[in-house]
């Protein structure tokens, strides 16, 4: 092509296109500004051949290394040129042997938005953000595809927030910022009330979801000091996880603080935060990392982000008003249990042990409610004699049990579509760990849920598994964005169920087995409410 016919050919597309558009590089409309300035993105294909439109590693705070390792996300700096947003490889810094270290960075405040519908455009689409599991320590938002979402008419963004002891340790005085992975998440959700109208979403209804630690997480926000906000997000998802439960605290997070400067240096010695925060800020990230140091979610003592435990929250009330949907998996702690008889004998011999060290209860009666839930999982047998009941009882303890009172106490005030995934698939691989299940126990573990909504890669051709398997996929997708898009799974039947919102009394659920049936009652709930509420006195702290 000669210059004088580049540029006819130039001048043509731009005025076919979109006067809109001021650059004839935008001829696809994936040229992007937002408030620190353009970025491009690419078109990729949906599931049905659409076209979508995918920008990734969007920075959406400045790099938290140097002096802002540690501290509060910061916005980032804006730039001139447009920024490649073509691809993501950005991955928090993490213990996982799997990565090397050339692929995780501290460098990894950014977010992907995926979206079906031109950029620029009017028509305004509502918005799924994603906050990824990894028990806030593992994970990353770009394992995420979002190709099975994209024919459903919803913006997708998934999100990096800080992890392990970059993200979960802090000091009480606020030298070091506790909870510093959920302030990035939150700071990336007022990112997205900023910034989603330049991708087609819409701000005024963005549904924040996630799954296990992700899940967990959105609990916090529900609970977070903007309930009364009528912004920031609208609905929820919360898959495999509550913040009801103590799963993932952290008691004292000051000391964590110290103790990993200890583990780092055996020769620091000063009990100055502002000291700490300086040798922290310069040890060496592979030392911070396997420090093996606890981190977790922290109480805030001066009326920070977190200044009251979720469940005393629920109990007064206190929680943002919108609607949830919210469920877990039939077995949940198949993804967990490893065999080992020395666990099950310590149970048999010392049941106290199955009652939470956050829930006050005195030795005597902890022996007590102990026994009782001994007796109710091992059909008054013995865990060695009954693993399935072990099991069973990790999935009720470190999920199910925190999510059904959730639903028990919100309920009544807003709509909460409750589930259980209690499909097997194909599709979901291996995630346990036995060859046979014992009986008693359901068989979807931790994690299956994922593969019946996202693209990772494993599920990106379906037509390798079940048409079944597929099948559950559509639906699944159909009625999460469903709840997305009117805040109501099933507006019309899918799979040939109205899903009704659950109530305290019978917590109804929907069952996403080959059929899907609405039932009462997720399993021994109320038997095990009987025995922790008979028990437990104040101050409550958690429900598990
Ligand atoms: C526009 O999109 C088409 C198809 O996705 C692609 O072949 C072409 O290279 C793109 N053009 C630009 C300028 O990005
Ligand atoms: C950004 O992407 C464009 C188009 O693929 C490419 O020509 C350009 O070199 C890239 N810029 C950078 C800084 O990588
Ligand atoms: C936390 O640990 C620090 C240092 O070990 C200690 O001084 C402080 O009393 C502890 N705080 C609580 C609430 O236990
Ligand atoms: C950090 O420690 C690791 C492992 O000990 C080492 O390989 C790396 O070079 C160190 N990095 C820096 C910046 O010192
Ligand atoms: C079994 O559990 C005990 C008690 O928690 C632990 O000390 C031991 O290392 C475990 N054994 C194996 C093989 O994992
Ligand atoms: C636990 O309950 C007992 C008995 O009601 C009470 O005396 C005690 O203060 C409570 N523990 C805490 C940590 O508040
Ligand atoms: C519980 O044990 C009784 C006999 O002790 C037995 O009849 C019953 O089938 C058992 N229930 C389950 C669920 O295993
Ligand atoms: C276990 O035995 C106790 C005492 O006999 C009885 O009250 C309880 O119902 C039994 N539990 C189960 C699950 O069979
Ligand atoms: C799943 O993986 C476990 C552990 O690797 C193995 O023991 C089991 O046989 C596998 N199950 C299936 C159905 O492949
Ligand atoms: C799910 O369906 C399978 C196959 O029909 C069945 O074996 C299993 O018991 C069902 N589970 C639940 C909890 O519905
Ligand atoms: C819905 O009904 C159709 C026709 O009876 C049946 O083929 C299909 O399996 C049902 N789907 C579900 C999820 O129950
Ligand atoms: C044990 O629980 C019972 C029933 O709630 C209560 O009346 C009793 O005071 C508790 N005992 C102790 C030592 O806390």
């Amino acid at each position: 092509m000669t210059s004088t016919n580049l540029f006819k050919f130039i001048f043509l597309v731009s005025i076919l296109v979109d006067t809109n558009c001021t650059s004839a590089d935008d001829v696809n409309g994936t040229i992007v500004e937002i408030e620190t300035g353009k970025i491009r993105g690419r078109i990729s294909k949906s599931e049905n051949g659409n076209d979508y439109y995918s920008f990734q590693e969007i920075p959406y705070a400045a790099k938290p290394t140097g002096e802002n390792r540690f501290q509060l996300p910061k916005s980032p700096e804006p730039w001139s040129d447009i920024l490649n947003a073509t691809e993501g490889t950005k991955i928090c810094y993490q213990f996982e042997p799997q990565l090397s270290s050339t692929v995780m960075s501290e460098d990894c405040l950014y977010l992907n938005v995926y979206t079906p519908q031109k950029p620029g455009s009017d028509n305004l689409l509502p918005v799924l953000f994603w906050i990824h599991g990894g028990g806030l320590q593992s994970g990353s938002s770009t394992l995420y595809g979002p190709k099975y979402f994209m024919d459903h008419g919803v913006v997708v963004v998934t999100i990096n927030y800080r992890l392990g002891a970059f993200g979960f340790v802090g000091t009480d005085d606020g030298v070091i910022p506790p909870n510093l992975g959920l302030k990035d998440q939150l700071f990336a959700m007022q990112w997205v009330n900023r910034n989603i109208k330049a991708f087609s979403g819409n701000p005024e209804q963005v549904i924040i979801a996630g799954e296990s630690a992700g899940s967990i997480s959105v609990g916090y926000h529900l609970t977070g000091p903007w309930v009364d906000d009528k912004q920031i997000f609208h609905g929820a998802i919360m898959q495999s996880g509550s913040a009801l439960a103590d799963e993932l605290k952290l008691e004292n997070t000051t000391d964590a603080a110290f103790k990993m400067a200890l583990a780092i240096d055996p020769t620091f010695s000063s009990q100055d935060t502002k000291e700490l925060l300086k040798f922290l800020q310069s040890a060496n990230a592979t030392d911070i990392v396997n420090s093996g140091v606890s981190n977790g979610v922290a109480l805030e003592k001066n009326g920070g982000l977190i200044s009251e435990d979720a469940y005393p929250a629920y109990l007064k009330q206190s929680y943002k008003k919108v609607p949830v949907l919210i469920g877990f998996n039939s077995e949940e702690y198949l993804f967990f249990y490893r065999e080992n008889e020395t666990v099950l004998k310590q149970l048999d011999e010392t049941p106290s042990k199955l009652i939470g060290t956050m829930i006050n209860m005195s030795q005597e009666n902890r022996t007590v409610a102990g026994n009782l839930l001994k007796q109710l999982y091992t059909n008054n047998t013995s865990f060695e004699e009954n693993v399935g009941g072990y099991i069973r009882y990790g999935s009720d303890h470190m999920f199910i049990t925190a999510t059904c009172k959730q639903v028990e106490l919100a309920s009544p005030d807003v709509p909460h579509y409750f589930y259980q995934l209690s499909y097997k698939g194909e599709i979901a691989g291996n995630m346990t760990n036995t060859n046979t299940l014992p009986p008693g126990v359901g068989n979807v573990a931790h994690g299956e849920d994922l593969c019946y909504m996202w693209d990772l890669g494993s599920n990106s051709d379906l037509s390798q598994f079940p048409e079944q398997d597929g099948v559950m996929l559509h639906n699944i997708v159909k009625l999460w964005t469903n709840f997305v898009k009117y805040f109501d799974p099933t507006p019309e039947p899918v799979g040939n169920i109205t899903w009704l919102p659950s109530e305290p009394s019978t917590l109804r659920y929907l069952n996403l087995n080959t059929t899907f049936e609405m039932l009462e009652h997720p399993r021994q709930y109320q038997q095990v409410k009987e025995v922790l509420e008979t028990y437990m006195e104040l101050p409550y702290r958690v429900f598990n």
